[in-house]
């Protein structure tokens, strides 16, 4: 039997999604020995293990803005993960990968996956496969907007055709960012980014109607060092995320304006659908959908989308018969065409 899975690499988080077994996350991050470089765990053992070994050791994410920065550790996580995965005799993957990755890189991520046990493997532009995982078809005239933890990766269709790509540093990271500037500035206490982004997935809001709340942090006096124990409200950090909102709206906003004149009706019909998991934060769909005047929709998981719609793709490709690493993005429209 070969099992058919989806792999979405992220800054934040690496998932699988196989549409029999269902989807599967784990944090992408390494504990790596400081002095030999030796890797000592991954994913959420990594975490835990964090604390107690930082004396001689340290975290290390190896995807960054959608392109890799460490082979070896990329691969132990990605073999990790697939090792964790119920699979049959043999492992079909797709991999979402950044639009603009050139063929060197994706070269690389291939020998990875190889190396990594996986035989047969393909790769697929992230935003496309977003819009697949959210319900969305590739012969669909619509903008994707995938909001990661470092990334904002966007595709325009037409018709079925990619006639826009772009790939924007801005995601979740960077919301984090701002509610740790902001407890800096106005408390004199330093939180780590883990605190600022409880804080922002607990409390944080780009736009009205979310239940007032209160969580309770701890930090260190940025004068003194010492730890401090205080209590952040939603109300406190209303505001806090301006800057990082417009950057991702602009992103979103040159996209728009890219769109050719006879296409702008069609395009704007579609929408945007919008996914990720930096897309969470409360009121984006609204606030993305009343600035720039075009419909959101975002579907209940948008965390999931990539994954879920990378094997969503992987079930449609026929068998080859070869080893793939092959980027399908551009023939996935004929696979839905050829079933319609
Ligand atoms: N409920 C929530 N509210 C706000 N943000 C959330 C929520 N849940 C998750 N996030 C954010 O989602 C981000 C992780 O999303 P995702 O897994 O899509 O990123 P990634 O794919 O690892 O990153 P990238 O695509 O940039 O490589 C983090 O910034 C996290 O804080
Ligand atoms: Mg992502």
């Amino acid at each position: 039997m070969v099992t058919k899975i989806g792999l979405d690499l992220g800054y934040a988080n690496i998932t699988v999604s196989d549409t029999m077994a269902g989807i599967y996350r784990e944090q992408s991050v390494a504990l790596i020995d400081r002095d030999s470089r030796r890797i000592i765990s991954v994913g959420k053992a990594a975490i835990e293990q964090g604390d107690e070994l930082s004396d001689r050791a340290m975290l290390v994410r190896p995807f960054k803005n959608g392109l890799l920065f460490d082979r070896q550790i990329t691969q132990s996580i990605v073999s990790y993960v697939v090792g964790e995965i119920p699979k049959g005799e043999r492992l079909r993957c797709v991999i979402g990968i950044p639009s603009d990755l050139i063929q060197k890189q994706e070269r690389e991520v291939f020998n990875i996956l190889n190396d990594s046990g996986i035989a047969e493997c393909y790769a697929v532009n992230r935003a496309v496969a977003a819009l697949i995982g959210a319900g969305g078809s590739p012969l669909d005239s619509v903008i994707s907007v995938n909001v990661g933890a470092s990334a904002t990766e966007i595709v325009v269709l037409h018709n079925g055709l990619v006639t826009f790509t772009s790939r924007s540093p801005i995601g979740g990271e960077d919301f984090d960012k701002a509610v740790k500037q902001y407890i800096g500035e106005q408390g004199g206490v330093n939180v780590s980014l883990s605190v600022a982004r409880a804080i922002k997935e607990q409390l944080g809001s780009v736009w009205h109607g979310k239940e007032e709340s209160c969580v309770d942090i701890e930090g260190t006096l940025s004068l003194t060092g010492n730890s401090v124990k205080m209590s952040i409200s939603s109300e406190d950090i209303v505001g806090v995320f301006e800057k990082p909102l417009h950057s991702l709206l602009m992103a979103v906003a040159n996209a728009i304006k890219k769109i050719p004149l006879d296409q702008v009706e069609k395009i704007f019909a579609g929408g945007i659908v919008l996914t990720g998991g930096g897309s969470m934060i409360h009121g984006l769909d609204l606030m993305m959908s009343k600035v720039l005047g075009i419909s959101v929709r975002q579907p209940s998981d948008p965390i999931d989308s990539v994954a879920k719609g990378l094997s969503i793709i992987n079930s449609k490709i026929p068998v080859m018969g070869n080893a793939g690493r092959k980027n399908v993005t551009d023939v996935i429209a004929t696979y839905y065409k050829d079933i319609k």
